[in-house]
């Protein structure tokens, strides 16, 4: 991977042990010398399949719909993708750069599964419509002060890496839609196998489309610390057969170089 010039990879990487969902907004817009800064760090965005089609489409508050009260901001990005294997985990891996990105510029930023674009924007775009991130000048705190102010899941609930399971902590540390942290990781520093919880039935119900997201986010954390690290990362699928896992969803192998 290698990514945007427009920002330091190493500011990226440090903001994954301080961000936060912002979801209180000034109500005023950002300047457009920001927003043109976006549109030219959105079109750096690596993806894990470069062959999957995919856009970005920036959206003022009048072109959001929610049936349930949301974080109101003024502005939106929604992604949209072409349907095809392993779409969604594309667009967490994807996203996620500009979520951090954002937070790096000082930007509050939050996922927005619950509220959507009107349904005239999701039908004037011919890919799918996939998820929406709020952003704008943040009215609440940006940062966390300190790691021990995430709530997650410990290591040993997301690995059976055992000595290897600290170069986990990146992805550890992710955002997931209502904080289900569905991520499970197996292997050694070298192959990395990559698996969600299988979800009980309502959690399948309710999450479906999210969880691919959230796995996406993950392994973007994981590839952003061996870059920072000099390392190279591949994402595979693995067809072997030996790293099926019960009770876990295979998704991804990464390998590290
Ligand atoms: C795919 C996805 C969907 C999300 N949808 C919403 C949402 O609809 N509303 C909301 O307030 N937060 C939403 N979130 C934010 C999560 O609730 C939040 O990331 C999680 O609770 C962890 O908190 P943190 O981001 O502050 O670390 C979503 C996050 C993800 C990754």
């Amino acid at each position: 991977m290698h990514g945007s010039n427009l920002i330091d990879q190493e500011d990226l990487y440090k903001t994954i042990f301080q961000r936060k969902s912002v979801r209180k907004f000034q109500v005023e817009p950002l300047p457009d010398s920001v927003l043109a800064l976006l549109r030219e760090f959105i079109k750096d965005l690596l993806p894990i399949y470069g062959e999957i089609e995919t856009s970005f489409m920036f959206l003022s508050p009048d072109d959001i719909r929610s049936f349930l009260p949301q974080p109101q901001a003024p502005h939106y990005i929604a992604a949209f993708s072409q349907k095809r294997e392993g779409y969604r985990t594309n667009i967490g891996l994807m996203l996620q750069q500009l979520d951090l990105f954002l937070s790096a510029q000082g930007i509050g930023s939050c996922w927005l599964g619950i509220p959507k674009p009107k349904k005239e924007i999701i039908e004037s775009n011919p890919l799918e419509y996939i998820i929406l991130l709020a952003f704008g000048a943040p009215k609440e705190k940006l940062h966390r002060s300190s790691v021990s102010e995430f709530k997650r899941k410990s290591l040993s609930e997301i690995s059976d890496m055992e000595s290897d399971a600290q170069i986990l902590e990146p992805a550890r540390l992710a955002p997931s839609s209502v904080n289900n942290q569905p991520w499970f990781f197996s292997g050694d520093r070298k192959n990395i196998n990559v698996y969600c919880k299988a979800p009980n039935f309502l959690k399948n119900l309710l999450l479906k489309k999210w969880i691919p997201i959230d796995m996406g986010i993950a392994i973007y954390h994981l590839c952003l610390h061996f870059k920072i690290k000099g390392q190279e990362v591949k994402i595979i699928q693995d067809p072997n057969p030996s790293r099926e896992k019960p009770g876990y969803v295979y998704f991804n192998t990464l390998k590290i170089v």
